[in-house]
This record gives structure tokens, sequence and C-alpha cells, in this order.
């Protein structure tokens, strides 16, 4: 592909995965490739510019390394401007979330937003009848994690995605529930093993089996072995996420089986890719020696959520 192709037609919000059709979702990875193939071009990239006079507001109710970061860079490199709003006006108590919504949408053109419940970006979403909405991250879900996820896999199996298996090893949270619509809209199968009681919720099987190619589908498992068994990659995240802290203790007996060792990933095929959206707990999800062995790609995702990120703004907000 020599040039970016204009934007789709595109929903107007980007809360979940599942807003996204197969052609949109295809064209996003097409476009992110090419805006990592473009990024040494610097300011002579084409699409230097795409975002010129466009605004894009920043509010996180939770912490973000990754995610801040790459949305900052990819409206900066796209010639927008990014700002942030501060997380106490996401609060609800010193006026409405309706009002904060229409009266950004004043100045803005879309807010990136992390939070605690999907109802809120939801709320966010319908207040605002021109803003875009884009989830960074809520309880639910984390659509803008598995997009960067699907490029990754792209690149290291040369496009040669359908048909292969993502073992999810833990918490059946929000990276899993994006993790698991983005992957059977590729052809990916999906296996999960979790204990009893964090199971990747019934509903999130059914959105991805209405979506799912190519005879993909997500099965739950209780054993992490049975999960991983052939599979292609091996997939963890933390097992107390944001806002759960408080459990900490408990989760970490809960969670001890779970761990992706040197044992676990001699049970995947032998060329297995380990993955992990980070922040990482070294001894607790993964062992130190997994995370820095040759099989772990989690940088190329970190560095992946800059450019599907671009992609997806340049779709909902380029010219
Ligand atoms: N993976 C991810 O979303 O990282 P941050 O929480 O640092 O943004
Ligand atoms: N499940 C984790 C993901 C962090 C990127 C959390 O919500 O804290």
């Amino acid at each position: 592909m020599d040039t970016v192709p204009p934007p789709a037609a595109f929903a107007k919000d980007f809360l979940s995965i599942l807003d996204l059709g197969h052609v949109d979702f295809e064209r996003l990875l097409a476009i992110a490739a090419q805006m990592k193939a473009d990024r040494r071009l610097g300011t002579q990239a084409p699409t230097a510019t795409a975002l010129a006079g466009r605004h894009v507001a920043l509010l996180f109710e939770k912490p973000s390394l990754r995610t801040r970061t790459t949305f900052e860079i990819a409206i900066r490199e796209l010639g927008g401007s990014a700002l942030d709003v501060p997380a106490q006006f996401a609060g609800g108590t010193r006026e409405p979330m309706e009002d904060v919504a229409r009266n950004l949408e004043r100045w803005v053109h879309a807010i990136v937003m992390r939070t605690f419940a999907q109802k809120k970006v939801e709320t966010v979403a319908r207040a605002a009848l021109q803003m875009r909405v884009i989830n960074a991250l809520t309880d639910e879900q984390h659509p803008c994690q598995a997009l960067a996820d699907m490029l990754t896999a792209l690149e290291h199996w040369r496009g040669q995605v359908r048909g292969r298996t993502i073992a999810y090893v833990g918490d059946g949270n929000n990276t899993i529930t994006s993790l698991a619509h983005a992957s059977v809209m590729l052809g990916i199968r999906v296996h999960v093993a979790s204990p009893p009681g964090f199971e990747l919720p019934d509903r999130v099987v059914e959105e991805a089996a209405a979506v799912a190619r190519d005879g993909a589908e997500v099965r739950r498992f209780t054993d992490p072995a049975d999960a991983v068994a052939g599979a292609d990659a091996i997939y963890t995240d933390v097992w107390t996420s944001m806002g759960e802290e408080a459990e900490a203790d408990q989760r970490r007996r809960i969670f001890a089986r779970y761990q992706v060792n040197e044992r676990l990933m001699a049970g995947a095929a032998p060329d297995a890719l380990f993955m992990h959206c980070l922040p990482a707990h070294r001894g607790e999800e993964v062992t130190a020696g997994v995370i820095e062995s040759a099989a772990s790609v989690v940088f190329d995702q970190a560095e992946n959520r800059l450019h599907t990120q671009k992609a997806l703004l340049l779709m909902l907000l380029g010219a």
C-alpha cells in the first residue's frame, strides 16, 4: 500500500471493538501498518497535518503510562492538539456528566476517556451529538489495547492469523473482553483459563460468537494447561485491575495456579508468543524469565498502541 486510503464511514464513537465492522477493522489495521512505516518521515509524513485545527481532550480517571503517552504523541504527529481535562470533572458532583459532554463538544472534536463504568463513556457519547468518544479503558473493555494486540499478531505471524489460537490465562476482565472481540473478528480462536468466579462473562462469549469469522470461537477453561495446549500465543494481564486494589491479597491466592511460567509456555506451540498489555507484575501473573524471553512481544504491543491509535484518530477525525 503506497498511500493511506481515505477514511471510511465510521461509527461516531469507539467505545468497543464491536463498534467496528469487519471491513473498518481490517482497514484500520492496514492504515496502522502504513502509519508505522511512515513514522520515519516525521513532518514529511503524508498525514502530518491530517488533524490540523482539531482538538482532542484527554480525561483519565485512572493511571496510565502507555495509553496517555501514545494518544498524546499520536495527536501531535497528526498535527492536532491534545488537551488535558482534569479527572475531577468526571465525578458527576460538580455538574452532570451529560453537561460536561455538551460543554466539551462546543470546543473539542473528540475525547479520549479512561474511567470505571462502561456506562459513563456511553453517557458521554450519547449526550454529545458531534464529539467523538474513544474508550481508553473501562472496567469492562479495553478496545484500544486490542487494536495494538492484533497489529502485533499480524506482524509476528506475517499476516497469517486465521485459524491461530491465543490462550489467555487469568482474570476474565476488560483486556480479555476486547481481545476476544477482536481476535474472533480476524478468525483467531480464543481460549480463556480463569479460576471459578473470575470467568469471562457469558455476554462476551455471545458477543464474540456474533462477530466471529472463519470458525473462530471463544472457549473457556479452568485448567491453564488445557487452555494453552498447542496455542500460538499465551496472553496474560494483572490479577488485580485498577480499582480492585482492596482485593489484591485475596486475588494473589486465588490466581496462584494461573501464573504464566516456563512450564506453562512449554505446553504451547514451540514458537508461541508471550503477550501482555502491561503493566506486568513479575512473580505474579508472569515470571521474569517468560517476560524477558525471546517469545515475549510485550514491547511490540506497547509500540503498536501508537500506530493503531493514529489509524483510529484518522478514521474518526481525518478530513
Ligand atoms: N496497557 C495499558 O493500557 O497501559 P496503561 O494503563 O499504562 O495506559
Ligand atoms: N486489566 C488492567 C489493564 C491495565 C492496562 C486494568 O484494568 O487495570
